[in-house]
């Protein structure tokens, strides 16, 4: 049986979703709980190189659940990316006693665990992002904070483009993926959603429907465009007020979407997560990446779970294409 490990690390890396610092209060808790010390690295990755540690204590994270961002602070650390970093990120996990390092961020921040259980460092990841985009799991820590942050912005622009008859064209946050657009556009009722994960086509796409929409008696529009989307908010925006005469608006939410108090989904799953890690942990199983399928809190081995990929929610989509012709 592997000997029960007595130090545990935990830190945040890329960029923050909220409901983080939920799970780096249950990753403190358990282990204190279970009598195993628990401390944190400061600025992700960049910390563990500079060896950026403080000791967590039950006091340290009281409150914190309800709070955005993460108390741990977070960065993209380009000295990790090299081998030699990595080499550094290792050996101070070993001179600072850390036996198990808990890792809370997106597949960039998994990749860079990978490198550190290649070193010998038993590793736990814990997936939190707002792009909902980690292939292993079905849901990621903050996604249902940043839509509903993205809803609620985008039903006071719809206020205002009601009251001058005009068309919202707004850009959500989701890097490479749509389920952060998708999502918003469901919720919103808007006349047209463009995600990454589809070719634009801008006449049928986006003039069509708007102008079918009209026809039907609408007199304000809301386009979400998806940052990755093969079209910019920006063109969608020249191209709608010109082929349609509709004077049009842009909105751009960025980082708007990544603050704020975590929803009730966000405390919950990153507390469950938070613990599921620090079990795996004290159970001696290693290298782990901590995901929810279905209500369920799984693990999968790091190495198959970075070779796992997710599409979008094909019948979301569907259903989505069906309610775009709707009198929102
Ligand atoms: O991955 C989260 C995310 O907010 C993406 O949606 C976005 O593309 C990116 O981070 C922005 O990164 P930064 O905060 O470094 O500008």
């Amino acid at each position: 049986m592997a000997e029960k490990i007595k130090r545990i690390g935990v830190l945040t890396s890329g960029g923050d979703a909220p409901g983080m610092n939920a799970a780096i209060r249950a990753a403190v808790l358990t282990a204190i709980h279970f009598g195993v010390e628990c401390v944190g690295i400061r600025r992700g990755y960049t910390g563990l190189i500079s060896g950026d540690m403080l000791p967590l204590t039950a006091e340290h994270v009281a409150g914190i659940s309800k709070h955005g961002g993460t108390m741990l602070y977070t960065a993209r650390s380009e000295e990790f990316m090299t081998p030699e970093g990595q080499n550094r990120a290792a050996d101070n996990c070993r001179f600072m006693g850390v036996e198990g390092l808990i890792i809370i961020g997106g597949d960039g921040s998994f990749r860079g665990a990978q490198t550190l259980a290649d070193r010998g460092i038993p590793v736990i990841g814990i997936p939190g992002t707002i792009d909902n985009d980690i292939g292993c799991t079905s849901y990621t820590i903050g996604f249902d904070t940043a839509c509903n942050t993205a809803v609620e912005a985008v039903d006071r622009l719809n206020d205002t483009m009601q009251s001058h008859e005009r068309c919202s064209v707004v850009e959500v946050m989701g890097r490479c993926a749509g389920h952060l657009a998708l999502n918003v556009g469901i919720a919103t009722g808007a006349t047209v959603t463009l995600i990454p994960e589809m070719v634009i086509d801008f006449e049928t796409d986006v003039a069509d429907r708007i102008r079918s929409a009209r026809l039907s008696g609408k007199t304000n529009f809301t386009v979400i465009v998806a940052e990755g989307a093969d079209m910019p908010a920006e063109t969608v925006a020249a191209k709608i007020q010109e082929a349609t005469g509709v004077d049009t608006r842009v909105t751009t939410l960025g980082h708007l979407q990544r603050g704020g108090p975590p929803l009730v989904r966000d405390r919950v799953t990153a507390s469950r997560m938070g613990y599921k890690a620090v079990e795996l942990l004290l159970t001696g199983t290693y290298n782990r990446i901590v995901c929810m399928r279905g209500d369920q809190i799984v693990d999968y081995d790091i190495n198959e779970a970075l070779a796992m990929t997710k599409g979008l929610d094909v019948d979301a989509c569907l259903m989505q294409d069906a309610l775009m012709s709707g009198q929102d």
